[in-house]
This record gives structure tokens, sequence and C-alpha cells, in this order.
């Protein structure tokens, strides 16, 4: 299905588009943002990605024969098997927030993480069956990976100029600008792949993929989320 990829790819453009053209991702990059927003977006980034290496294995669970061997391996970097250094990227992920000094709140964004996946598995399905919701997973999982490979690099620039961020503790968004270029690609067509392989019709398939990326998924995870930036005092 040619279409669905050209409409997939079109509607993560006008994302990234939307995404960074936006005031809060301005600020950001131009260092207009207080500190305490860059906290934010990081801690905001810390719980989007630290579950990633979970996101992945259950897009591999539901993986096309023709689609698994590559999402395998993007598995197995995520949990830092296939990288030199055999670091994970949550370990990546903990070094950033600690070099942010988010240390205090990570174990509360950690549980937050873990309260997000539990809400993706414990919510009534919106859809009649595991292959609708694995599309609508794989369609958010790229969605990210097409951004990074086309932002990371500005983010990171912008953490090092503006939050004064070493270049050793910004490798998360290094990695990823790089990987996630072959990564966008792969997703792109392992979408096409995953939807002929489970028999979705082409409307079908649109609707998820609407469905899925009906508000733009980068603002509401990286900056209208609540998480904590300072520690909580304690309770009296
Ligand atoms: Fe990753
Ligand atoms: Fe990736």
């Amino acid at each position: 299905m040619p279409e669905l990829r050209a409409l997939v790819e079109a509607v993560f453009i006008e994302q990234v588009e939307e995404f960074t053209a936006c005031a809060a991702f301005r600020r950001l990059e131009c260092g207009g943002a207080s500190t305490e927003d860059y906290h934010r977006f990081l801690a905001n980034l810390v719980r989007t990605h630290s579950r990633s290496p979970q996101l992945i294995a259950f897009l591999y669970s539901l993986a096309p024969p023709d689609a698994a061997e590559e999402i395998l391996h993007n598995l197995l970097e995520e949990l830092g098997i296939e990288e030199e250094s055999g670091e994970s990227h949550p370990a990546m992920l903990e070094d950033l927030a600690a070099a942010a000094g988010l240390s205090p709140v990570l174990a509360v964004l950690e549980r937050l993480a873990a309260n997000d996946l539990r809400d993706i598995v414990s919510a009534p399905l919106m859809y009649r069956t595991l292959k609708e919701v694995g599309l609508a997973a794989m369609c958010e999982i790229v969605a990210f990976e097409f951004m990074l490979s086309r932002c990371a690099s500005r983010i990171e620039r912008a953490l090092e100029a503006h939050l004064g961020l070493p270049p050793e503790a910004l490798r998360w968004f290094r990695h990823h600008a790089e990987v996630d270029i072959a990564h966008a690609e792969q997703g792109l067509e392992h979408i096409d792949t995953y939807v002929r392989y489970y028999g979705l019709t082409h409307d079908d398939a649109r609707g998820i993929v609407g469905l899925t990326l009906r508000e733009n998924v980068f603002v509401t995870r990286y900056f209208d989320q609540a998480s904590p930036v300072t520690p909580r005092s304690p309770d009296r």
C-alpha cells in the first residue's frame, strides 16, 4: 500500500513541523525558556522514553515475519546489547537526568513512566482486536523515531548552549539523531508490512493512524505532561 506509507509520512512531517514551530520548542531552542522549562522538558522526555525497551518488545511480539529481524535489532539496541558500550538507552537517560540535576526526581519519573505503560495495558480497548492496538503503538513509536532523526541534534545543541549540559550527558540525543534515521525508514516500511500481514483494510489503517496522531504526540508528551522537576517536600 504505497499510498498508506505516503499518508503516514505526510502526517509525521506535519506533526514535526508543528512541534518545531510551537512556542515552547522555539523558546527551548533560542534560549528564551527558563531553567525550569528546560528541566520540565527533560523530565517529560525521560518519562516518555524510559520504557522504550518494553514498547519495542511489544512491537516485536506482534512483528510480521518480514519485519521481525529489524525490530529485534532495534530492541537489542535499546537494551544496549547491540551497542559497543553495552549501555542501554534508559541508562543514557538516567545519566542525562543526573547531569541536569534531576536525580532527586528520577524515581518519581520512572514510576510515572511505569504507570503510563500500565495505563496503555489496562485502559479499556479502543479497538476490537490486538492487531489494531499494535498498529496504533507502532505508529506512535515510529513517529518519535521520525521526529528524533530530524530534531535530536537541534535539541542537543540547545541543551548544550542554554542549559550548559556537557556533550557526554547528551549522548542519548546524539545516538538517536543517528540510529533513528534508519529506524524511521524501516518503521514506515514496517507499518505497511504490518497492515498487509494482518489484513487490515486501507480505511481501517487510515482510521487508526488518524486517531493515534489526532493530537500532536510530541507536544503532548514533551510539553503538556506535568512531570515533577523538584523533589516533593516530605509529607507532613
Ligand atoms: Fe532508544
Ligand atoms: Fe529507534
